[in-house]
């Protein structure tokens, strides 16, 4: 069977990111453009900043992935692209840029669902993966438990109610000083602190029983800060930082086995920003083996945003020939399962 060479961009947030992937397994280039210094000094991601930021870079950073691929357009058979969910200008940068590229080119569009993204990632670093499978995602915007039935074919088990993992994380950092982004700073400083030194609270929600809360962990941490701040008492950051973690991670842990157990699943992936966590790898990963569970989860470099995992995903819709038409939008709060925009 003939190669099939997928140029995937992605740009929902502050990476500015494509790559190339042949047959959504194989990646030939991985060129991540990322812009956390310049969101660094406001705390967090500036949109409108981040938009002019997609604009600057995003004709270099493809043709440096396919340069990095030994490729030129020709030898790509589709173009694929985030079209949400994300931020609306971030997203209509590379919606538009895609687009264009590749009417120019005269090559098929593939519009790809962010989190179809993350989990794609999977098949790139576990060759072996096939769906059905369950899989926790993990990132900035998103927590979601889904069962991946088949490629491109996704039941939502569970979902955030209030804050996104990576979000709680973020905010957290920022309360105790560690500054942006949160998520490698905690993870970080909880190794030198005790995860049982505050007793953070772990939410479950009444009757949806695999959906996760983090606004009211995120309130127990501040609260306590400013409980310290009242007593005149010195906050042990990597005692906060560890035992915030240990909440979050006992969270996702246990919604993910209870599901596991009650579906029979016999596979278990992680996937998004979150997943690079080493507390949450090793949690789930002891969970997993406990329960005869194989457990997969791609290297933190493909957990973050990234253009191959966006080629991975368009790869089966390719094969489907499941295209999108040049009508194509970015959609800021699109649903999983939701497809948009066919020729
Ligand atoms: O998937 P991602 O790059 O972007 C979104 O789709 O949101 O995820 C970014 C999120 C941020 O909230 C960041 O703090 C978090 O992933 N993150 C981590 C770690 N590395 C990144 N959270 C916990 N531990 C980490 N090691
Ligand atoms: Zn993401």
């Amino acid at each position: 069977m003939k190669d099939i060479n997928i140029l995937g961009i992605e740009s929902s947030c502050d990476e500015t990111a494509a790559a190339v992937v042949r047959n959504g397994r194989e990646v030939l280039s991985n060129v991540i453009n990322s812009q956390i210094e310049t969101h660094t000094i406001y705390g967090g991601v500036v949109p409108e900043i981040a938009s002019r930021k997609h604009i600057e870079v995003i004709v270099q950073v493809v043709r440096e992935a396919l340069k990095k691929a030994s490729m030129t357009i020709s030898d790509i058979d589709a173009v694929a692209v985030t079209y949400g969910p994300g931020l609306v200008g971030p997203l209509l940068v590379g919606v538009s840029y895609a687009k264009a590229y590749a009417y120019g080119c005269g090559k098929p569009l593939v519009g790809v669902h962010h989190i179809e993204g993350h989990i794609a990632a999977n098949y790139i670093d576990n060759k072996e993966l096939e769906p059905p499978f369950m899989c926790l995602i993990v990132s900035g915007g998103h927590t979601h438990l889904v069962n991946v039935r088949a490629y491109g074919e996704y039941e939502i088990l569970g979902r955030t109610m209030d804050d996104a993992a990576g979000e709680a994380y973020d905010k957290v950092a920022r309360a105790i000083g560690l500054g942006y982004p949160g998520g490698p700073k905690i993870d970080r400083a909880a190794k030198e602190g005790d995860p049982e030194a505050i007793p953070f609270p772990r939410a479950h929600i009444e009757g949806d029983e695999y959906d996760f809360s983090f606004s009211g962990l995120k309130s127990a941490v501040l609260n306590y800060l400013n409980s310290c701040e009242m007593k005149g008492i010195q906050v042990n950051t990597a005692d906060v930082a560890a035992s915030f973690q240990a909440a979050v991670v006992d969270v996702l842990v246990g919604n993910s086995m209870k599901a596991l157990e009650a579906h029979n699943a016999d596979k278990f992936a992680i996937a998004g920003g979150v997943a690079s966590n080493s507390a949450l790898r090793e949690a789930m990963e002891g969970a997993c083996r406990e329960r005869n569970v194989r457990f997969y989860r791609p290297s933190p470099i493909l957990c973050t945003d990234n253009g191959a995992m966006i080629a991975a995903a368009a790869y089966h819709e390719y094969i489907k020939g499941n295209f999108s038409g040049l009508s194509l939008n970015a959609v800021p709060n699109l649903r999983l399962g939701q497809k948009q925009n066919k020729p």
